[in-house]
């Protein structure tokens, strides 16, 4: 088994349970943890990756245990922390380099061929003799990447490999976690990003409170929803009674946001609740749900305001930046 499988894989932090009896698989193919601030994710990350202990449970990484064979592990897989750091006193290649001997790699020319590699993997060949703290953020993230493939791992995990990077930073980095994909390797990567999840990922799990609660394909999650997303908006509130079939989702920038079973079906009762309560509907509209509306009927009411102000992962962010 080339990938991840974990069996009732817990983590308890004192009395709080950060990751609660996960069981899941993922095997050639780029798997998206999704879940609220706080759901577990890069607890769960963090004990794959052998950097902590499971309370209980198992796991095994590139048919290793975790537990048991730490330095096995620890050959076949990369990890792109949450709030890793480069170093910013040194050139883009010399920071890969570091990775090199880190990993091993003693040979001098065969490590100037691997570093030369991953930086061209990233696109940051011509950049790759300046030093890191003239970087931007997305060159920042891509160095990381590169940092990762330097020992070419049979699993790789990315935790929020695209936080703070501007759309088309975004789009390359999932590009090259798609050639990695093709090229045979597993990708476990943690997103808040839904709309990069339901492209790019192959089937994702939503977590919630450390517990997985749904599993599939994007495909098959929006298709299991069996609803359909009608927005409406108008000059007034949202009337007291609504039609039943209709049921409230939330209001957002777009107006009142809805799920029906058949949309086209309720939108006349929907539209006439408006305008009995004396509002007038000024738009309204119909569509398929996507992933966030998935997420959002999952995990919509846990906005990870239990998690108390993490002020160093913050500070190492915005240095980062
Ligand atoms: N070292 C620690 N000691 C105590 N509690 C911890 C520790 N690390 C994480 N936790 C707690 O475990 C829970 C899960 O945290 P984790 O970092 O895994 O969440 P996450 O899903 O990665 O969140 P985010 O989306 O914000 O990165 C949280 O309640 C967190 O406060
Ligand atoms: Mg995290």
């Amino acid at each position: 088994m080339d990938g991840i499988i974990t069996d009732a894989l817990t983590k308890n932090y004192g009395s709080l349970c950060a990751v609660d009896g996960l069981t899941l698989k993922a095997e050639n193919e780029i798997y998206g943890l999704l879940g609220p601030n706080g759901s577990g994710k890069t607890t769960t990350v963090r004990m794959l990756t052998t950097l902590l202990s499971a309370t209980s449970g198992s796991a095994e990484v590139c048919g290793y245990d975790i537990e048991k064979e730490k330095s096995q592990v620890r050959s076949c897989i990369s990890y792109v922390p949450q709030d890793m750091a480069v170093d910013i006193r040194l050139t883009g290649r010399e920071n890969v380099d570091l990775f090199a001997k880190l990993y091993g790699i003693r040979d001098k020319a065969e490590r100037k061929r691997i570093v030369a590699d991953a930086l061209e993997v990233v696109n940051l060949t011509d950049r790759a003799d300046s030093m890191t703290k003239t970087y931007s953020g997305g060159m920042k993230r891509r160095l990381e990447l590169a940092q990762a493939l330097v020992h070419q791992p049979r699993v790789l995990f990315l935790d929020e490999p695209t936080i703070g990077l501007d759309v088309a930073s975004r789009r390359t980095i999932w590009e090259h976690i798609t050639k990695l994909k093709k090229s045979g390797m597993t990708i476990l990567v943690t997103t808040h990003q839904m709309e990069e999840a339901e492209r790019y990922c192959n089937r994702v799990g939503i977590i919630r409170r450390g517990k997985l609660i749904k599993e599939g394909t994007p495909a098959f999650l929006k298709a299991d929803l069996k609803k359909e997303i009608i927005t409406i908006r108008s000059d007034g509130s949202l009337p007291q009674s609504l039609p039943a079939g209709a049921t409230f989702i939330e209001t957002n920038e777009s107006g009142f946001i809805f799920s029906a079973d058949k949309g086209s079906n309720i939108m006349p009762e929907l539209t006439a609740a408006f305008e009995s309560a004396g509002s007038h509907v000024i738009y309204s509209s119909i569509r398929e749900p996507n992933l966030e509306d998935v997420y959002m009927q999952s995990c919509g009411d846990d906005r990870g305001d239990n998690i108390p102000f993490d002020d160093r992962q913050f500070r190492n962010l915005m240095t980062r930046r």
